[in-house]
């Protein structure tokens, strides 16, 4: 997943192009580029690694164009070297792309065969060439549309031409793009978090869309040349919450303003003096549901594997969850009588839309959980339940997980209480503890002093195993992707009561291993297990809620939480785990908010 950012101007854009892209890298931060057009000539800079070292190239070399295109790239074909960084450039045209061209070989084959020359190893040059070839014969918008027609796969293209310095086109099918509005000057952007420091009117292209945009005009088409119209939407201006502040880094600011926003979401939901939950339009009668699917990917699945515990603990109703990159492949029998629930911090993941996209061919309802609202998923699901965690940047998911669970949490809660499944009681009584939940979490913030001193005892480690059962599971699969992708140390969350069939042979004299037990109906079991473990020599790290002593001599360390409800245990148990991968990678001086080889959007399959 790359960023994209286009602008055409009045004045040189090359600035701005810069501070977008650096709103950008959260999408991929191999390398970064921009090509600017002026005198009829396309100038074009690019450097390995952030936009940083982009910035001090043209610190040095400015380019003062005033229609621009920029990129920051995870690498997908190619490694991520100056020579695959976009754009890629011809004498006449530049393009930076976001995507996976599927059939780039077959193309490239075709035009080396033709004697064309190619610098660089990726697929985008690929279209550089094809449109510059088309561009001998025909206008830019013909030889785009001919060019897309040749492509298989996914794209969000943004492209400039050397001889009509006027006009950027864009193209979308499959990854995310944007346009943006204001006064003499137009945009083009992978996300609307990329223009709204510029503006706050936003379009957004569906798949199968092409924009041409100057500086005074925007206009649209799909795929077959026809005109067409899109919506202007005027979006939010969340900036603070994007912005750092007084914190080291993304990461600890949006771990620490989890009571706020976990506040914030109860309060979107729940009508405190009627002590009742505020989700009404339903997109299939509740009591009609017969089964429901959640899907996700990473840390998002991860919360559709908690709730499946939670739906299954308070309504009748069938769950089965799915990795939304095995759900899009799978020989489904749909059913208009299921609900499919997908759930995606930024509502871009290649994968989930591509999941969402089957459930709507084969018409059955749809519900996205989502952060971002103006995102893909968003706007294809028939219903949308937003988590309202404001933007997180952060690669490593945080105050979205929490938010998700959240939003499940309380829409399990909705559906049993409309199905008449659970009691008045105990209805108001898990909203009440909702509502306790934003100062419950602002106090075990306040354990961080601990589990600093619990990261150091990682450091070192091999690897390390997370263990839970019931709902702990998900929560200690949460941990383990947190550690790994934080500070690049081998972790696995398991099943407790697994262990013995086999990954108890990984258990030797020393390993850190962590124990997620709640004061739950699996709290005596996940002792056990734990004992396991000790036998082995194995070092307890043991997390939970119960105020009685488990805490044994043979526990290398333990931290206890408050206990507020057993279903809630996961929401509570996740912050310490969020702390302990922090440290743990801070410690090993990895890069916080941006971990390697990773980006924020998995744009591609
Ligand atoms: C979470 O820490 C990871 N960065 C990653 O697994 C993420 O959760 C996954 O890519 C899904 O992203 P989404 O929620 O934006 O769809």
């Amino acid at each position: 997943m790359c960023g994209i950012i286009g602008i055409a101007s009045y004045k040189p854009v090359s600035v701005n192009i810069i501070n977008s892209l650096k709103k950008l890298e959260y999408r991929g931060y191999d390398s970064a580029g921009i090509a600017t057009i002026k005198k009829d000539l396309i100038d074009e800079k690019k450097c390995s690694g952030r936009v940083d070292e982009l910035e001090k190239i043209l610190f040095k070399t400015p380019s003062d164009g005033n229609i621009g295109i920029g990129h920051v790239r995870w690498a997908t074909h190619g490694i991520p070297n100056l020579i695959n960084a976009h754009p890629h450039s011809s004498e006449s045209v530049s393009v930076v792309h976001n995507g996976i061209i599927e059939n780039s070989d077959e193309l490239k084959k075709n035009l080396l065969s033709k004697g064309l020359k190619f610098k660089s190893q990726t697929d985008t040059e690929v279209i550089t060439i094809l449109i510059t070839e088309e561009l001998k014969k025909n206008k830019p918008l013909v030889s785009v549309f001919k060019t897309l027609n040749k492509l298989k796969g996914s794209f969000a293209l943004g492209i400039i031409f050397k001889d009509f310095p006027n006009i950027i086109i864009g193209a979308r099918r499959g990854s995310p793009l944007a346009v943006g509005y204001s006064n003499k000057e137009n945009y083009l952007g992978s996300d609307s978090y990329a223009l709204k420091s510029m503006t706050n009117k936003i379009s957004y292209l569906d798949d199968g869309e092409l924009c041409v945009l100057s500086k005074n005009e925007v206009s649209f088409y799909d795929f077959s040349m026809k005109k067409i119209n899109k919506k202007v939407h005027i979006v939010s201006n969340d900036e603070n919450m994007a912005e750092k502040g007084d914190y080291k880094n993304f990461m600890s600011k949006e771990i620490f303003e989890q009571p706020i926003t976990v506040k914030k979401c109860v309060n979107e939901y729940i009508d405190n003096l009627k002590k009742d939950i505020n989700i009404f339009n339903f997109p299939i009668d509740p009591r009609e549901i017969k089964k429901i699917y959640l899907i996700g990917c990473g840390t998002a699945y991860h919360s559709c594997l908690v709730t499946k515990y939670w739906i299954e603990e308070l309504t009748n109703i069938d769950v089965e969850t799915d990795i939304a990159s095995e759900f899009r492949y799978r020989n489904l029998k749909f059913d208009k009588k299921n609900l499919y629930i997908f759930v995606s911090q930024s509502g871009e993941t290649a994968d989930t839309a591509a999941a969402l996209d089957i459930c709507k061919k084969n018409n059955v309802k749809t519900c996205s959980v989502i952060n971002v609202i103006e995102s893909t998923i968003a706007r294809n699901s028939d219903w949308v339940l937003p988590i309202h965690a404001g933007p997180e940047i952060g690669v490593a998911s945080t105050k979205a997980f929490l938010g998700q669970l959240i939003v499940l949490y309380i829409l399990s809660l909705k559906l049993a209480s409309v199905r008449g499944e659970i009691t008045k009681d105990i209805y108001i009584k898990n909203i009440q503890n909702l509502i306790t939940l934003p100062e419950t979490i602002k106090s075990i913030l306040k354990l961080e002093s601990k589990i600093q001193m619990m990261a150091k005892e990682f450091i070192n480690a091999r690897g390390t195993m997370f263990l839970g059962r019931g709902s702990s599971f998900p929560i200690a699969l949460e941990g383990a992707l947190k550690l790994k992708e934080l500070s690049y140390l081998h972790a696995e969350g398991y099943p407790a009561g697994e262990m013995k069939h086999g990954p108890l042979a990984l258990i030797e004299e020393g390993l850190p291993v962590i124990v997620i037990a709640p004061k739950d109906k699996y709290y005596e079991k996940t002792l056990s297990n734990m004992q396991e473990v000790i036998s082995r020599g194995g070092k307890i790290f043991l997390l939970t809620d119960n105020k009685k002593d488990a805490l044994s001599e043979n526990i290398r360390f333990g931290l206890r939480v408050p206990h507020l409800d057993n279903l809630l245990s996961g929401i509570l148990l996740t912050v310490p785990l969020q702390l302990l991968a922090y440290h743990v990678a801070l410690l090993k001086n990895c890069d916080i908010d941006k971990p390697r080889n990773l980006a924020k959007s998995v744009t591609v399959e």
